[in-house]
């Protein structure tokens, strides 16, 4: 049996580590200052998230990863101004946020498209909040719903998606509102696991023909690897940065690539962190049988 030794994960290769300093030298998109945010409860004071403090360039895709529970959707709901921090600034290319705003897009897990429009008018409505015409909205709604592959099924209804096309209708519908920063909250969550791969591939071919920084939530660590250039690692209970990856995986990603060393020892870093060894046993509920089975293993 041949043992297979892992690389380092921070070692990159030429390519990776010139992309890099490149994308170190770009404007900063968004910058998180020493944000805490906690939340009084009956049971008490809860520290969601605690002195949290990172930044994101422009055209960076950032994931952010952490245990369930850690702070990463309280994180996004302040970023994109839903929720006030409980100390701590948030900025968008220097400016602070103090609201929603039309710099930032969101998309969510769950399915939020108007179902009595259909998918040209749900990606329209944005525009035409912003005071576009309905021709301009129109013409601007098309661009994005082919952008998405979804050319045929402009005059479709929701009901009429799988659960990939209506977030792929959601993807177009926040970009039509043309954010400089778009934050998803683990927007491929409810699809099965082949429909996720290609939304996967999906996002990083929009990616690449839209000129947006990407903070992206998951808890998959798949995703994280396959989608980011750098992962911020949340610790739970208080949530605080655990460290900020770069990914050694060169671009453009491919599904193959989950196979390669870089790739595997870097999935295997964030895993060791997220679930120290020895972990497990502490983390899961054991249920006692009230009388012992033989038939039960
Ligand atoms: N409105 C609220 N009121 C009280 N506590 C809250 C509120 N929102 C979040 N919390 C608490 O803050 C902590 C972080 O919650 P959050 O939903 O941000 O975690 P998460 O990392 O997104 O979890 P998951 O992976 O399960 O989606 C949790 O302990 C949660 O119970
Ligand atoms: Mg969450």
């Amino acid at each position: 049996m041949s043992i297979v030794t892992l690389p380092d994960y921070r070692v990159q290769s030429p390519d990776v580590a010139a992309r890099f300093s490149r994308l170190q030298q770009r404007p900063v998109a968004l910058e998180v200052r020493g944000l805490t945010k906690r939340f009084e409860t009956p049971r008490g004071t809860v520290t969601a998230l605690d002195n949290v403090s990172f930044s994101v360039h422009k055209r960076e895709l950032m994931c952010v990863i952490g245990p369930s529970g850690c702070g990463k959707s309280t994180l996004v709901r302040i970023l994109a101004g839903l929720e006030t921090p409980s100390s701590g600034e948030v900025r968008v290319y220097d400016e602070a946020v103090s609201g929603p705003g039309p710099d930032r897009g969101m998309v969510f897990q769950g399915y939020t498209l108007f179902p009595w429009m259909s998918v040209k008018e749900n990606v329209m409505f944005g525009p035409r909040m912003a005071g576009k015409s309905g021709f301009i909205a129109e013409r601007e709604a098309r661009e994005w719903i082919d952008l998405v592959g979804l050319s045929k099924f402009e005059n479709a209804y929701p009901h009429q998606l799988s659960g990939g096309m209506k977030q792929r209708v959601a993807i177009a519908r926040a970009l039509a509102n043309q954010p400089r920063v778009l934050f998803m909250d683990e927007p491929f969550g409810a699809l099965d696991a082949q429909t996720r791969c290609k939304m996967q591939s999906y996002l990083l071919e929009i990616w690449k023909n839209v000129d947006i920084t990407i903070v992206f939530i998951t808890h998959d660590l798949d995703e994280a690897v396959f989608l980011s250039d750098r992962i911020l690692v949340l610790d739970a209970n208080p949530g605080r940065v655990r460290e900020v990856v770069e990914v050694p995986v060169p671009r453009p990603r491919s599904e193959a690539q989950i196979f390669e060393p870089t790739f595997v020892a870097t999935r295997k870093h964030i895993d060791h962190m997220m679930h120290p060894p020895g972990q497990e046993q502490k983390d899961t509920p054991v249920m006692r049988l009230a009388v012992s089975d033989p038939d039960v293993i």
